[in-house]
């Protein structure tokens, strides 16, 4: 049964900045999947890490690999997006930027092409019915795959930008962080920037990249993900931390998915504390809630049980949230009255 705080934490309108759509496939989305494809032979232990259990990063990047083997073809994507959305809405997110790595699948036809545009036919049929929550996307770039591709893949964001009604608004940098260095995709970051994509990169991830991290601030990103070993306790520098001071740039922080991927030992240690106590742009995201078994409303809950945070604080960071989204400005003023009209009822 749900208690008063669970109540508080899913009636909090959110929103969601940070989350790879085959990480945040759900238990029962992948159910549906299995009974697709058993030839694969796929369970559940497979594709999430359960309460109480950690992965090392490396073992991490194996469960994605998984989840690609079941969703492989344009129904399948289908499927999951518009799950993912709903499950969203129904924890209180209203507004989501969801990010993917565009496929293509020798198997099924599949293209990067027709990868991107099934995302966004899920978000064009979850409006037409009416969910309440607004959806965009990001273009995801794998570091893995190289500076080729990636250039390809900015081409590919480039054209959606122009071509999609508004609804592909910028670019992640994302995939293993042990694998490929961020000097070989500045070029193509580069180019994002100057063709007008915002951008999102995932940034001192893993301990002892100050020279890349270093690099990638100098373009600079509109936000970062994770920025885990940035600041000077746990190996970063004061001059990184100047950098990302400097420039205002937000902190996309998912307190479960470092947890669970073991790149921080407990909660309390999350570096979550560091940037709040600076007072410096920070959003709560879920990253990969089906892989790591959490949504929203838990992570907003941990981080004020852990930390302390006053329901008062908790409401601010959600609403502060809306600031640092890569939404226009006239859908950030409607979220905001959202936000204004549905205090009332969260605080009763
Ligand atoms: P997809 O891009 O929708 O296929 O979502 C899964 C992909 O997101 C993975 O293969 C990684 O490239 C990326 N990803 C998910 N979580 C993380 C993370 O914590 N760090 C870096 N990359 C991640
Ligand atoms: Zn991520």
């Amino acid at each position: 049964m749900e208690s008063e705080a669970d109540i508080f934490y899913r009636e909090l309108p959110k929103v969601e900045l940070h989350a790879h759509l085959n990480g945040s496939v759900s238990f029962q989305t992948i159910d549906k999947l299995l009974r697709r494809k058993p030839h694969l032979n796929i369970e559940h232990s497979m594709t999430a890490i359960d309460r109480g259990q950690r992965r090392t990063l490396d073992e991490c990047f194996q469960v994605f690999k998984v989840i690609h083997q079941l969703v492989e073809s344009e129904e399948d994507i289908l499927m999951v997006a518009t799950d993912v959305i709903k499950e969203f809405a129904a924890d209180g997110v209203k507004y989501l930027e969801l990010r993917s790595t565009p496929r293509e699948e020798k198997n099924t036809g599949l293209t990067k092409n027709r990868y991107v545009e099934t995302v966004l036919k899920s978000i064009q049929q979850c409006k037409e019915e009416e969910v309440d929550i607004d959806v965009r996307f990001l273009v995801s770039i794998d570091r893995r795959n190289g500076p080729q591709v990636a250039m390809e893949t900015v081409k590919l964001a480039e054209d959606f930008m122009l071509s999609s009604d508004g609804l592909v608004v910028g670019l992640d940098l994302s995939g293993d962080p042990m694998v490929g260095h961020g000097r070989d995709l500045i070029p193509a970051l580069q180019r994002a920037k100057n063709c007008g994509l915002k951008m999102s990169l995932h940034l001192s991830e893993v301990p002892s990249q100050l020279e890349e991290s270093d690099l990638l601030l100098n373009l600079p990103p509109d936000r970062i993900g994770h920025g885990t070993f940035l600041h000077p306790e746990v190996g970063g520098s004061a001059s990184l931390v100047d950098k990302v001071v400097k420039n205002n740039i937000p902190l996309e922080l998912c307190l479960t998915s470092n947890l669970k991927g073991q790149t921080v030992p407990c909660y309390s240690k999350h570096h979550f504390k560091y940037w709040y106590q600076l007072g410096h742009p920070s959003v709560i995201c879920t990253d990969d809630k089906g892989v790591f078994s959490t949504d929203l409303s838990q992570e907003y809950q941990l981080a004020a049980s852990t930390f302390g945070l006053s329901r008062e604080a908790v409401w601010k960071l959600s609403q502060q949230a809306i600031d640092y989204s890569f939404a226009p400005d006239a859908m950030k003023q409607q979220l905001r009255q959202k936000w204004v009209d549905l205090q009332p009822q969260v605080f009763k």
